[in-house]
């Protein structure tokens, strides 16, 4: 016996059989639709309404929150923000009068009406508290204040009688006319007596390397270290000239980020040794622009008084008896032991550098961290040597041309030149 072999079933039996499937598929296909949409909801965690469907289902944990802006990692960015809300809390009236990028300073106060705690912001980008480097590296809050510094010592350091020649000031005229909303100060005798005794009281050390300067040159050399550390601007030699105002020194992308501008005096390239000089490349001390209190200049006073040190043990004489060389004067207060500092300020923000001679060439300033370095005609053009533009033209990347006329130590730099060229 067939299973189908009774008589077909009638049409109205047909009818219902296939109203009956097709309900059937209906429900299958709205129970589909309903499933399909509970694992949606199970796996995207409901509606934007907020209706939970599946409180018993765990949800995915929300998204983590945007991680807070850092500015890249960068070494000086991370060090500034410290340095600047501790000047902030620490000496208000600095950095409102003295820096000299003001936009700098509002912006600042603006942007962080109640500084969050610095060290948070701070530990996981300071890149030289995890390696071994010394925390010197810290920085200062950019920007150049717009003072202007000489130093215009008598030879002898208790000559009643002496008057500055007026001819020795014959350059800083250019100084004045390029920037007129500088402030400009002549330090001499009485004017560094004070600003020791006012800025460096605490630290008696300084007070006596200072009064100790074995001769005026090397006391001139100690001021402006001195100078820039307590008040920062603008230092340079009574025989430089002024090509470029100071404002336009630093680039204008680069100027929330420079707290030191530095420049060289020689370059050794493919040229030979020189006498005096024992570094590949040289920086100048003849003119430095910087913000106060960076940590370079207490470096460099911190050199001068232990070379100081040195050549009082080798030679067995008090400082104040020293009658230093040429190249001792040099490699304690003068551009061979500002290099020496210069350069190790740049390895704590570029420990990529092992030498001088990777800053050899540079045609362009560069910047390690806050400190801009120039190329050779930025502070040291018309020079025969180093590759600096010598041909009776001035290029625009010269800031600054050193007559090497006056001083105790110019007269003797340009015998050397001669010597050399
Ligand atoms: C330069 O001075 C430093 C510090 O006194 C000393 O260690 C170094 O040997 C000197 N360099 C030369 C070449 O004499
Ligand atoms: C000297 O400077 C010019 C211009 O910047 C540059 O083209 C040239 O390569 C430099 N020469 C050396 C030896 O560095």
């Amino acid at each position: 016996m067939l299973p189908n072999e009774g008589p077909p079933p009638s049409l109205p039996v047909q009818l219902l059989h296939s109203i009956t499937r097709r309900r059937h598929r209906v429900y299958g296909l709205i129970g589909g639709v309903v499933l399909l949409l509970a694992v949606t909801v199970w796996v995207y965690g409901g509606f934007e309404t907020g209706i939970d469907f599946f409180t018993s289902v765990p949800r995915p944990a929300p998204p983590p929150p945007p991680p807070p802006q850092h500015d890249p990692p960068a070494n000086h960015d991370a060090i500034t923000t410290h340095a600047a809300v501790d000047v902030i809390n620490g000496a208000p009236s600095t950095t409102a009068g003295g820096v000299a990028a003001p936009t700098q300073t509002e912006t600042q106060a603006d942007e962080h009406p109640a500084p969050d705690p610095p060290q948070e912001t701070i530990e996981p980008t300071d890149d030289w508290r995890h390696s071994n480097q010394s925390p010197a590296a810290a920085s200062v809050t950019p920007g150049i204040p717009t003072k202007i510094w000489q130093i215009l010592l008598p030879k002898k350091p208790d000559d009643k009688t002496w008057k500055a020649d007026p001819k020795s000031l014959e350059d800083t005229a250019s100084w004045l006319a390029l920037n007129t909303d500088y402030m400009y100060t002549l330090v001499s005798q009485k004017g560094g007596e004070e600003l020791v005794s006012n800025h460096f009281s605490h630290d008696p050390r300084i007070i006596e390397a200072y009064h100790n300067m074995p001769n005026v040159g090397m006391k001139s050399d100690l001021m402006r270290y001195l100078l820039l550390e307590a008040e920062g601007g603008v230092y340079t030699d009574t025989d430089t000239v002024a090509l470029q105002p100071i404002n336009d020194w630093v680039p204008a992308d680069l100027r929330d980020k420079v707290a030191v501008v530095v420049g060289f005096e020689f370059d050794k390239l493919d040229g030979p040794w020189w006498a005096d000089i024992n570094h590949w490349v040289q920086f100048c001390q003849w003119t430095i622009a910087a913000a106060p209190g960076h940590p370079l200049f207490r470096s460099m006073v911190d050199r001068i008084i232990a070379s100081l040190d040195d050549l009082s043990a080798h030679y067995n004489v008090p400082v104040q008896d020293l009658k230093p060389k040429s190249f001792e004067v040099m490699n304690s207060t003068g551009p061979a032991a500002f290099t020496d500092v210069v350069f190790e300020q740049l390895r704590l923000r570029d420990p990529s550098l092992k030498d001088t001679a990777d800053l050899s060439g540079l045609t362009e300033p560069k910047l390690f961290g806050d400190i801009l370095v120039l190329p050779i005609d930025g502070f040291g053009m018309g020079q025969q040597h180093s590759n600096s533009t010598n041909d009776g033209s001035v290029p625009p990347t010269a800031l600054v041309r050193h007559r090497f006329k006056g001083g105790w130590r110019g007269s003797k730099r340009r015998r050397s030149e001669k010597w050399r060229a």
